[in-house]
């Protein structure tokens, strides 16, 4: 059976990625930093085996390591991230370190731990990172004052790519996916109701991660684009 970690799994992406991989019989993980909304995907999910939650900052080096050294995971998907408005002339930079730890540490973290078990193992993997059109294209208006959410999804963009040059001797796939407006919190606090919704994403990286149907694609970034 497939193990999967899912960072930030107790909502939005995250969590409707859990609902999906574990209702096609995957062994999921789910982490974030709130137990109360883990174990709520947890309760909801009426699958043959159960969920397990892990309470977990991902930006967290140490608990990071620690949570592969007492797991074994044959692919991840990277939805943690934060958002913090403000703009350039008024972010602290202790708030603009903040948001690069979890979206961009974060990400770098949990995929440095996943690709050196993977290595280490002998055996190929499958990870989705998670950007954003905000990272890619300019798309700022869609976010206004989140210049170091930008910044940060730029930077995963980035990161991606590389760690799947650096991952492909070793069967390690490395996908990102760069959406724009999804119905989640995230997007739900700039106003409106996405037309987007976190299951059409999952659906996205169920597919990236399926190795028998994608097992060419290495390094892409696919963008999805809202109309709202
Ligand atoms: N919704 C959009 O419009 C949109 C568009 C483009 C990209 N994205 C990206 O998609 C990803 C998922 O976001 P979402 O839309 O599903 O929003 P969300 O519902 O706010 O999900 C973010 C998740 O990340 C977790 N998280 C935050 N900081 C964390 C940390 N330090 N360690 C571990 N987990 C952490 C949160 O849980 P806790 O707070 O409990 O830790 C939460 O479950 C994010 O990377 C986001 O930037 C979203």
């Amino acid at each position: 059976m497939r193990r999967v970690l899912i960072t930030g799994g107790g909502t939005g992406i995250g969590a409707a990625a859990a609902q999906r991989l574990a209702s096609a019989g995957a062994a999921v993980t789910i982490c974030g930093r709130t137990r109360s909304t883990l174990e709520k995907v947890r309760a909801e999910v009426p699958t043959a085996h159960a969920i397990e939650s892990v309470v977990l900052d991902v930006a967290d080096e140490a608990a990071v390591a620690n949570l592969f050294r007492s797991r074994e995971f044959d692919a991840v998907v990277c939805a943690a991230g934060i958002i913090k408005t403000a703009n350039a002339f008024d972010l602290s930079p202790a708030d603009f370190r903040r948001v690069l730890d979890v979206n961009l540490m974060g990400t770098y973290l949990v995929c440095r731990e996943a690709m050196q078990q993977l290595r280490a193992r002998g055996v190929p993997g499958d990870i989705v990172t998670i950007s954003s059109l905000a990272g890619i294209r300019g798309m700022q208006v869609r976010f206004p004052g989140s210049f170091s959410y930008v910044a940060s999804k730029h930077a995963v963009a980035g990161l991606s790519e590389a760690l799947a040059i650096d991952g492909r001797p070793f069967g390690i796939r490395v996908n990102c996916i760069s959406p724009g407006r999804v119905d989640t919190e995230i997007a739900r606090q700039f106003g409106g109701i996405p037309e987007i919704k976190p299951a059409q994403i999952a659906a996205l990286i169920e597919s990236l991660l399926d190795r028998e149907r994608m097992g060419g694609l290495n390094g892409s970034n696919i963008e999805v684009y809202s109309h709202d």
